[in-house]
């Protein structure tokens, strides 16, 4: 089974090195030819705890690769792990090439909401399924990456997606063999029926945790430690559970588990934060965006989300016209 991983971030390189270390044929298609380079020349190095293990992988450039290159028709398992803003006109292309052989499935690994819906409009071959993770990466180098956490990994159907017409027998199957290989190389992966819910669960924790950490230029941990800004945490999360509740999101205890996150990763900064320090489009029009726009769809009004969607738009480096939000 061929297994295509796009973008060479922290989670695109943590899954190609376990499922290569565990023996599976995997490509990683990077957004630079440099990366790509490095990645063929020195593959990539692993670390979890005190262990170095090094894997050989394929890469590429997506952007520069011949479309004769990329295409095959028997097929592809593509887990897509680009961030939102990374989802633009040039990608879907290469991708619609990627995926355009019978049976192809692409697991979204993205934060927040809106993808999906622009990502089947453009691969009516493939078919799109939603992954959440737990498991925690950090990228240290180009080729290296350190599993900082183990977790879990949901995979199945969420949104209009459910509702995407492909070939079902071939790309089920697929399904189960890539759970399968993904469970043989150290992952705890399963397939939900409960999609919606899990992805609107992380959509709640990421539109507390992500602005606020960004905006007050703080780790997750610090963030409830300070009384305004638990309490601007607190009002964000209500907001937020409002509106996902008016769009039928089963939830218990939403408040507990923000909390509960910020704990257990209090020393990360939030991907945010990363991406507002060194100065790259952050995915809020994709996460606090995304809540404003649900909320008009289900004729309500979300200020806060707005507000801080405002604020860290403020925040970046870019004239409004080379923002890519939707
Ligand atoms: O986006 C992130 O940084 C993560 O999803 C989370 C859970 C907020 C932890 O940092």
């Amino acid at each position: 089974m061929r297994i295509d991983i796009v973008g060479g971030g922290a989670i695109g390189l943590l899954f190609a090195a376990k499922l290569a270390l565990a023996g599976q044929e995997v490509t990683v298609w990077t957004r630079t030819e440099e990366q790509a380079r490095q990645l063929r020349d020195n593959g990539i190095t692993l670390e979890a705890g005190e262990r170095r293990q090094s894997a050989a992988v394929r890469a590429c450039c997506l952007d520069t690769a011949d479309n004769a290159a990329i295409g095959r028709d028997d097929g592809s398992v593509v887990l897509l792990t680009v961030k939102q803003p990374d989802i633009n006109g040039r990608l879907l292309d290469k991708l619609a090439v990627l995926t355009q052989g019978a049976g192809s499935l692409v697991v979204c690994m993205q934060n927040g909401i809106g993808h999906m819906e622009r990502l089947s409009e453009k691969l009516p071959h493939a078919r799109l399924l939603a992954g959440v993770t737990t498991d925690g990466a950090r990228r240290l180098s180009p080729g290296t990456v350190r599993h900082t956490g183990a977790g879990e990994l949901w995979i199945g159907s969420a949104g209009e997606s459910a509702a995407h017409p492909s070939d079902g027998t071939l790309a089920e199957n697929r399904q189960k063999m890539f759970l399968d290989k993904l469970n043989s190389a150290g992952f705890r992966a399963a397939l939900s029926k409960d999609m919606d819910n899990r992805v609107f669960q992380k959509l709640l924790i990421n539109a507390v945790i992500n602005p606020l950490t960004a905006i007050y230029d703080v780790q997750n941990g610090e963030l409830p430690r300070h009384p305004i800004r638990l309490r601007l945490m607190r009002a964000l999360c209500a907001e937020t559970s409002d509106v996902l509740a008016a769009a039928g999101f089963k939830q218990e205890n939403g408040w507990e588990k923000v909390l509960g996150v910020c704990e257990a990763t209090s020393a990360n900064v939030s991907s945010m934060l990363s991406d507002v320090r060194a100065g790259r489009e952050t995915e809020i029009a994709w996460i606090n965006g995304g809540v404003v726009r649900l909320a008009e769809r289900h004729g309500l009004r979300a200020p806060l989300n707005e507000a801080v969607t405002g604020l860290v738009l403020g925040l970046a480096p870019f004239s409004s016209d080379e923002r890519t939000g939707l």
